[in-house]
């Protein structure tokens, strides 16, 4: 029987959500049967789990996709699926765009991954399951983790703030949090295997309200899980400014397993842009923040994601962002060129930020972040 494992080849795309429901498939499947592949050229079944935040990135998994011709080729029984976010944003569309996939899943369908692949594997019928998004996912705990020392551990899934040039609430769904005691026993689970990092995920953290919707849950999260037993560092990603609270800098300063580190991304620091992407903050009620963080912990290290090119974005408004930039002197971080997305409300907006000025805004941005970073 053992001989007869079909093995599964998983290669994610896209944010640490992704990673970690890639794994999550990947041991959901070992549990059911399955093996686990190497390679590409040792798979009876690969998966692309995908992400489609910007079109970038989906044109990296179509681009990998089409280089697996010469394999379906040579061995046609190969199942190739496509999981996660592109999945759920092209739906059965895929099929006509990329003739080898076989099935698909969205983000909210994982747990069915072994009957799916079943299905297929017996009637060779394209298969897309994608009818889950938003719903309450079962708790499942497999093993199979990918590193022996650093875990993630998702603490929310979806997201409700529908930031105007946003993809994901429209392919993960409405924020769901996973109740504590789940939560807890993951990670008691994986302290009592000797686990060193816990990353705690979410789109949004800092709006957990697993204890019934207090406003301070996440806070009260961490202080449960700073009590777990062992020997272990805690961090957590990504929290949105708006709901970034005083009580969260307080837990990071004095729960001594947590990491004095906050990815706190500010996108703009004009406001007008900010508004036009419903962010719910103004750049001084960010700085406010940043600075509180920054009094509260005390070598704290605070990071940030930065949009260029948003629709209509002025040299003003761009001279802003780098000004908050400058002021504030992150420890690091990310600049992305604004790239519209569908379902989303800025996709009705002219993209009219030309792709040079959009380049030499990340360029200014990110030279003026080295400086800092040197600094
Ligand atoms: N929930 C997280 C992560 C979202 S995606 C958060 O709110 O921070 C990660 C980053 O991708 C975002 O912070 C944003 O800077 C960027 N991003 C999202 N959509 C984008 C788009 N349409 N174009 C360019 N960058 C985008
Ligand atoms: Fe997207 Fe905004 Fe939600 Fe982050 S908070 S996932 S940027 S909608
Ligand atoms: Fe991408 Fe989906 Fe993550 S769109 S950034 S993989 S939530």
């Amino acid at each position: 029987m053992k001989e007869n494992k079909k093995k599964v080849f998983i290669r994610s795309f896209g944010c640490q959500m992704n990673f970690r429901d890639s794994e999550f498939a990947q041991g959901v499947l070992l549990d059911a049967g399955f093996g686990k592949a190497e390679s590409f050229e040792d798979a009876d079944i690969i998966l692309f789990n995908t992400c489609s935040v910007r079109k970038h990135a989906e044109d990296r998994v179509c681009a990998n996709i089409w280089n697996l011709k010469k394999l379906k080729d040579k061995k046609p029984d190969i199942l190739i699926g496509v999981m996660g976010c592109m999945a759920q944003a092209k739906r059965e569309g895929i099929f006509e765009d990329m003739p080898l996939v076989d099935f698909t899943c969205g983000p909210d369908d994982e747990e069915g991954l072994p009957e799916i692949i079943k299905g297929v594997l017996k009637d060779r019928l394209n298969v897309a399951s994608l009818n889950n998004i938003g719903a309450t996912r079962k708790e499942l705990f497999p093993e199979h983790r990918n590193n022996a020392l650093k875990a993630f551990v998702s603490i929310s899934h979806g997201c409700d703030n529908f930031c105007s040039y946003c993809i994901v609430p429209y392919v993960r769904g409405r924020e769901r949090s996973r109740l504590p005691k789940d939560i807890l026993r993951e990670i008691k689970n994986l302290a009592s295997r000797g686990f060193k990092e816990i990353t705690l995920l979410g789109q949004n953290v800092n709006s957990y309200d697993g204890y019934g919707g207090r406003r301070d849950d996440f806070a009260r999260l961490l202080a449960d899980i700073n009590r777990i037993k062992g020997v272990f560092r805690v961090r957590f990603m990504t929290s949105h400014p708006k709901d970034a609270t005083i009580s969260l800098f307080k837990a990071m300063r004095d729960l001594e397993k947590v990491c004095g580190h906050i990815h706190l991304p500010a996108q703009s620091g004009s406001d007008r842009i900010l508004k036009l992407m419903n962010r719910r903050y103004s750049a001084k009620e960010y700085l406010k923040k940043a600075a509180s963080y920054r009094r509260l912990v005390p070598g704290g290290s605070l990071t940030t994601d930065m949009i260029v090119g948003f629709p209509s974005e002025s040299d003003a408004d761009f001279q802003k962002t780098l000004n908050l930039m400058k002021e504030i002197e992150f420890d690091s971080a990310f600049v992305f060129r604004y790239s519209p997305r569908p379902f989303t409300k800025a996709s009705k907006l002219i993209d009219d930020v030309p792709e040079e000025v959009k380049g030499a805004r990340n360029t200014l941005l990110l030279d003026a972040q080295n400086r800092i970073s040197k600094k």
